[in-house]
């Protein structure tokens, strides 16, 4: 493609045009306002490339989803989450023995230092969740201070890893008032997971394969998501020179939102508030149509997914099929199945391309797995935890960031007078 010509104020300016391995195409304003004293306005950056990567690949008009150049669907049904986040951090995945070395290496650095427990202590059971992970997560610079060789880098990427699941499963336990159970070194990461989670000291805890496998794949399936709210939070702290812990705890509060990670909690709400009203979901669905009225269909659209999301397809065939394994009749997966069919024969959703999301029926499996409702939004931030890591080192390594900075239009008032504090009108 030729460069891109603008034509401002009887002045022309050239861009040139950077492009993708996909083909995408964008158009390098770096030197925009040098050359012609104007900026972009961009509300959501919707439009904007705020970085090169090459990490994650989304096609949102063909539902496509790719990880390091393999398909969302192969990982999921074929790769373990450790295997995914090795590929994610390092580029390739793992031979068998890389694989096995960094599943010791990461088992070597899940324990929590004993102080740290102190933390979750002072927090109310009602604490929710998202904040105790990210919270724990920034004090963790506290603990192991930034260096700057690759070595110690990528010692607190292990720490960082293997520490996210203990201290996931920790603010739970002190939610419910239960003794830690410390991580296990002969389990996968998801299966350790669990046991860290259910497991009570009094009395022997059978893991549930099934369940085990389940969640695994719901971990990959999160594990990154290109250059999404999260991951341009943990971007931009990071651009300022920040450590990996302090990008990743501000990339969970970024995903604790409802818009974003948060929405997985929203759907199960939303799914209990309309079986509750009789399970009159048309009413629901003409609720969100209602531009006079703020409900939103929560597990509903996209930014980029204007198709279909190719994850909450493998989701909501999983579903149907560990709930059928398992026994369980979930009447909101019904409900789900019910709200989705409505709503993709409905005009308004057909026209703004607004299809089932990752936490449509992500919510439906977590619930099966015993998993409580407020550690919903917790799990993606697990799943997630590779991406981050791998987006913030594609960062720091990257030659072209600078310190997150964009510009803005000023609407306030122009230059006025300061008014003494006696003489301001009341
Ligand atoms: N229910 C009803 N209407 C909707 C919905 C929805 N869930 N989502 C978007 N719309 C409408 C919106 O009102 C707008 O209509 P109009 O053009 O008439 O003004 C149009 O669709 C475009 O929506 P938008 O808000 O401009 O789209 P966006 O790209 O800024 O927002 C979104 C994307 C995901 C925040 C939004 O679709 C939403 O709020 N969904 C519900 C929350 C949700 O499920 N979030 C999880 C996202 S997937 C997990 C992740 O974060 O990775």
């Amino acid at each position: 493609m030729d460069n891109a010509l603008l034509s401002i104020n009887d002045q022309e300016v050239e861009f040139p045009v950077t492009e993708g391995t996909e083909n995408e195409v964008g158009f390098d304003i770096r030197k925009l306002r040098g050359s012609t004293g104007t900026i972009t306005i961009d509300p959501g950056f919707a439009n904007t490339g705020s970085c090169k990567s090459g990490i994650t690949f989304i096609n949102g008009e063909e539902g496509i989803l790719r990880y390091r150049g393999y398909a969302i669907e192969d990982l999921a049904e074929h790769s373990s989450f450790l295997d995914v986040a090795y590929l994610l951090i390092y580029g390739e995945l793992p031979t068998r023995d890389e694989l096995d070395a960094f599943h010791v290496e990461i088992t070597r650095h899940s324990l929590l230092h004993e102080d740290m427990k102190k933390f979750f202590e002072g927090y109310p059971a009602t604490a929710p969740p998202m904040s105790v992970l990210s919270t724990i997560v920034s004090s963790l610079s506290a603990y192991y201070p930034s260096g700057d060789s690759d070595e110690e880098i990528n010692l607190n990427v292990v720490r960082l890893l293997a520490k996210l699941n203990t201290i996931a499963a920790f603010s739970y336990k002190k939610s419910i008032g239960q003794p830690y159970i410390y991580p296990r070194n002969d389990l996968s990461y998801a299966a350790d997971f669990m046991h860290m989670m259910f497991a009570v000291p009094s009395e022997n805890y059978e893991l549930d394969e099934l369940l085990v496998k389940t969640l695994d794949m719901l971990l990959i399936l999160h594990a990154d998501h290109e250059q999404n709210c999260s991951t341009s939070t943990v971007r931009m702290v990071g651009s300022s020179g920040a450590d990996l812990f302090s990008a990743i705890s501000a990339g969970i509060s970024a995903l604790s939102g409802p818009l974003h990670g948060g929405a997985n909690t929203a759907v199960i709400d939303m799914l209990e508030m309309i079986r509750q009203d009789g399970s009159n979901f048309q009413k629901y669905v003409e609720k969100a149509k209602d531009k006079n009225d703020p409900f939103r269909l929560m597990g509903f659209g996209h930014r980029v997914y204007k198709n279909f999301d190719p994850r909450a397809r493998v989701i909501k065939k999983i579903a149907d099929e560990v709930l059928g394994q398992l026994g369980i009749d979930d009447p909101l997966l019904d409900l789900a199945k019910q709200l989705e069919r409505i709503a993709l024969e409905d005009e308004y959703f057909v026209a703004r391309g607004l299809y089932p999301n990752v936490d449509f029926y992500s919510g439906i499996l977590y619930r099966a797995m015993g998993i409580p409702t407020n550690m919903f939004t917790v799990m993606f931030a697990l799943g997630r935890l590779p991406g981050w890591i791998a987006q913030w080192l594609e960062m720091k390594n990257d030659p072209d960031t600078r310190i997150y900075r964009p510009r803005q239009i000023y609407t306030g008032h122009n230059a006025r007078e300061y008014v003494q504090i006696g003489r301001r009108a009341n």
